[in-house]
């Protein structure tokens, strides 16, 4: 039996190989890291410190191999340790984009 989340993680994937991040807002993904992740993460430059041993995101955005439709993907699915955010699409590539600025 195909499950409708299996189906809409395809297209997600598909959706992340042909149009890449163009979509992405990284300024409503900073909106959203302060509001949702800066409990446990470092979301931003200013940010002084998160209770928790979760990576901050400049460290997560200098990945070597960071790929941001990966990376979009991984927040859509419940991960240990992680609440699940229930983020919709375009949030997940919102905050992707905005991770991977903070590591510039
Ligand atoms: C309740 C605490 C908590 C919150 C809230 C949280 N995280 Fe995390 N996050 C963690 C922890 C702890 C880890 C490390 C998990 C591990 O080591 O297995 C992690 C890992 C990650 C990773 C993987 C890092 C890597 O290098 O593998 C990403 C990406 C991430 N978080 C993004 C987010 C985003 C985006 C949000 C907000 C929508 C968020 N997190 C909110 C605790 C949290």
């Amino acid at each position: 039996m195909i499950r409708p989340s299996a189906i809409l993680l395809s297209l997600i994937v598909l959706a992340g190989l042909s149009q890449g991040a163009a979509a992405a807002d990284a300024g409503q993904g900073g909106v959203l890291a302060k509001r949702w992740c800066a409990a446990c993460h470092v979301v931003a430059a200013d940010q002084q410190s998160a209770g928790g041993q979760a990576p901050p995101f400049s460290a997560i955005g200098k990945t070597a191999d960071l790929d941001v439709g990966k990376l979009a993907l991984f927040l859509l699915l419940p991960h240990p340790k992680m609440p699940d955010m229930n983020l919709s699409r375009a949030e997940a590539a919102d905050l992707a984009a905005y991770i991977q600025s903070q590591g510039r």
